[in-house]
């Protein structure tokens, strides 16, 4: 089984950009805890991120039929993206949104979000510990 962990615009900055709301810890750290986590709950993980709508629904559509759940931080793009919504639609498995922030604490623009209405659950405000708690819930779900 194989879960793909997606990332939205600016997340590519993680570490640098914003620490006091985002933290210092990198995209690439992310990226290795969940790929060592992944092997201790045996799945494998296909991470991704993107700073363009389009090539992250084409990531969505691939999960399709590569994938039985999906963990997606869509960053600005949660708040905007009917297209981001639409595709996660067409995907049949379990879809968990993480935000690295308390979204609810912040500006009102970030308290609604398109993803929300297909999520099947919702962390935010748990710092980039928010992805291992996500890949835990989905290996739960299609292990
Ligand atoms: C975010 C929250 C979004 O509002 C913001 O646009 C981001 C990151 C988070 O992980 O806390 O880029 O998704």
């Amino acid at each position: 089984p194989k879960v793909y962990i997606l990332n939205g615009p600016n997340l590519n900055l993680l570490g640098q950009r914003q620490p006091e709301i985002y933290g210092s810890t990198t995209l690439a750290d992310i990226e290795a805890r969940c790929r060592e986590l992944g092997r201790e709950l045996g799945v494998e993980i296909g991470f991704f991120q993107s700073n363009h709508e389009g090539q992250i629904i084409d990531t969505i559509h691939e999960a399709r039929h590569q994938a039985q759940a999906i963990i997606i931080n869509p960053a600005a793009f949660t708040h905007t993206s009917v297209a981001i919504l639409d595709a996660l639609n067409a995907f049949d498995g379990p879809v968990l949104e993480v935000h690295i922030s308390n979204v609810h604490k912040r500006e009102g623009f970030r308290h609604h979000s398109y993803v929300s209405l297909r999520a099947d659950g919702v962390i935010a405000g748990f710092g980039t510990h928010g992805y291992a708690l996500a890949l835990r819930h989905a290996a739960s779900m299609i292990l």
